[in-house]
């Protein structure tokens, strides 16, 4: 049984107050218990502060990337240990990273196993831009930076690692793959290449998640899939009527 996870990105968005106002909607609507895990990644400047409102709270705490290295001289880095503080879990190799800020495979690697040490959940970013998915190149992009990604990777527990599929040509853009083509590629190429890695098992018990324009309109669409067990989310996480709305599709 994978418990489905609805992850909201907030990326470079609210202030600390913004960011208090948004989750004492979300503490005061979701219950207590819940049959959906819910996490939220506020930027860096938030997680105190939130870490505190949150303690007795089941929302989870996110942090958007960290460094691979574990202390010293880096400039504006912020480590595995210290985001640990005040976070259950990471985003690393988020397209926007890659895309903006250089980050290749072999770095992700680094920082997937820096999450690890610190005792971090990973959720590893995966996707294919439309130009690689117009060459057919969708499953042989996914299968290396899975591969490269994932190499030498522990996964004593495959509740403590999950994947994102976010096709490129869907974040922010309003365009989203269709769920049953979503389906058919978690189970035609992502789950076999985690299998290779740790068995299928294992491969049958990591949480896959689809991230890409999801809206409280089409989460149900994805949500009925097998397949995909949540969904992270950008845009619409950043406020609290569309991602309640989406937490409810999945529960
Ligand atoms: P979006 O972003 O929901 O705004 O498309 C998703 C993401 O970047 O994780």
């Amino acid at each position: 049984m994978r418990v489905p996870l609805i992850a909201g990105n907030w990326k470079m968005n609210k202030t600390e107050n913004e960011a208090i106002a948004l989750v004492r909607v979300l503490m005061q609507r979701l219950g207590p218990e819940n049959d959906v895990e819910v996490l939220i990644c506020p930027p860096f400047t938030s997680l105190s502060q939130l870490h505190k409102l949150l303690v007795s709270s089941s929302l989870l705490l996110g942090a958007q990337n960290i460094s691979e290295k574990t202390s010293g001289a880096f400039t504006g880095e912020i480590s595995g240990k210290m985001a640990a503080e005040f976070c259950t879990h990471v985003i690393l190799g988020h397209s926007e990273r890659r895309a903006y800020y250089g980050e290749m495979d072999q770095l992700i690697n680094q920082k997937v196993k820096a999450a690890q040490d610190a005792g971090l959940i990973p959720i590893l970013c995966i996707g294919e831009t439309l130009e690689e998915k117009d060459s057919g190149l969708a499953t042989s992009v996914l299968t290396s930076q899975l591969k490269t990604g994932l190499k030498e990777i522990f996964c004593d527990d495959p509740s403590r690692l999950i994947i994102a599929y976010e096709p490129v040509w869907a974040i922010g853009t309003g365009r989203t793959a269709a769920a049953a083509e979503i389906s058919d590629l978690i189970a035609r190429v992502i789950r076999p290449v985690l299998g290779g890695l740790w068995g299928e098992k294992a491969a049958n018990q990591i949480r896959i998640l689809y991230g890409g324009s999801v809206k409280p309109a089409n989460a149900g669409s994805f949500f009925n899939q097998l397949e995909i067990d949540g969904a992270l989310v950008g845009g619409a996480s950043l406020f609290a009527e569309d991602f309640l709305g989406i937490i409810e599709k999945a529960s």
